[in-house]
């Protein structure tokens, strides 16, 4: 007998029964146990993707890994497939002493890479005019969670980092006025778990057909006409 969680290496995973089954069953059988595997790997990157903020100084990340990383943000939605954000790759030490300092959070001067995010939005106001602030936020937004999401599923670690000070990141690394600084994103190897942060309950975030409405009441089922 084999345990269907041990076979799926996910101890975490509350979404699926540990189920008994034996080892000799056919094809289909295996195809559909590696289809809860890849669901299940997804599911296991979001649960853990948390802000680190303890890195070891020691261990570089591959620098190939970042780039599929940023690779990954990349694909990201953008509003009317229009994009509008740039990444910075740091590596020199000393400017990331320097974006630390800028930051005045010391945990970031500890990794090897961050990569600063920026946006343009002049690329959307010809399309958009008054969204477009918005949209680049999002966008910003969407393309640095699918950032975060792979660097756990390589291994890695980061911490989407918004307080710094913008006109000393600016100098650091000469970005133009008319560009937006989004987010510091520093990469490492995680030395300690942080303890994962309390997320409010599902229920607790959910209206229903419309605003401050708490239950979902059901419509009726209509019954054919005899
Ligand atoms: C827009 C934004 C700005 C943030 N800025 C910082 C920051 O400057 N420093 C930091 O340590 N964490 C920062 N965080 C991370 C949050 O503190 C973290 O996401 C939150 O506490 C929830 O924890 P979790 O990411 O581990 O789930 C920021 C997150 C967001 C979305």
């Amino acid at each position: 007998m084999i345990c269907l969680r041990d076979f799926l290496d996910a101890p975490k995973c509350t979404t699926h029964q540990c189920v008994q089954f034996e080892p000799h069953f056919g094809h289909q059988n295996i195809f559909i146990l590696l289809l809860l595997k890849i669901i299940m790997e997804f599911d296991s990157v979001i649960n853990k993707r948390h802000s680190a903020r303890i890195f070891k100084e020691t261990k570089k990340p591959d620098y190939q890994d970042i780039m599929t990383a940023i690779d990954c943000a990349v694909k990201a939605p953008n509003a009317g497939n229009l994009p509008c954000l740039k990444y910075i790759l740091v590596s020199d030490k000393k400017l990331i002493n320097e974006l630390a300092e800028a930051c005045q959070q010391d945990f970031i001067s500890k990794v090897s890479y961050i990569i600063v995010v920026c946006t343009d939005k002049k690329f959307l106001e010809k399309s958009y005019y008054e969204r477009a602030d918005m949209y680049t936020r999002q966008q910003a937004g969407a393309a640095i969670e699918n950032f975060l999401l792979k660097i756990v599923d390589l291994g890695l670690a980061s911490c989407w980092v918004g307080a710094f000070s913008d006109e000393t990141v600016r100098r650091i690394l000469t970005i133009p006025d008319d560009i937006q600084i989004e987010a510091l994103l520093p990469i490492g190897y995680e030395i300690e778990k942080t303890e994962k942060k309390m997320k409010p309950s599902l229920q607790s975030t959910m209206y229903y057909d419309g605003w401050g409405i708490t239950k979902r009441t059901m419509t009726p089922r209509k019954m054919p006409e005899t």
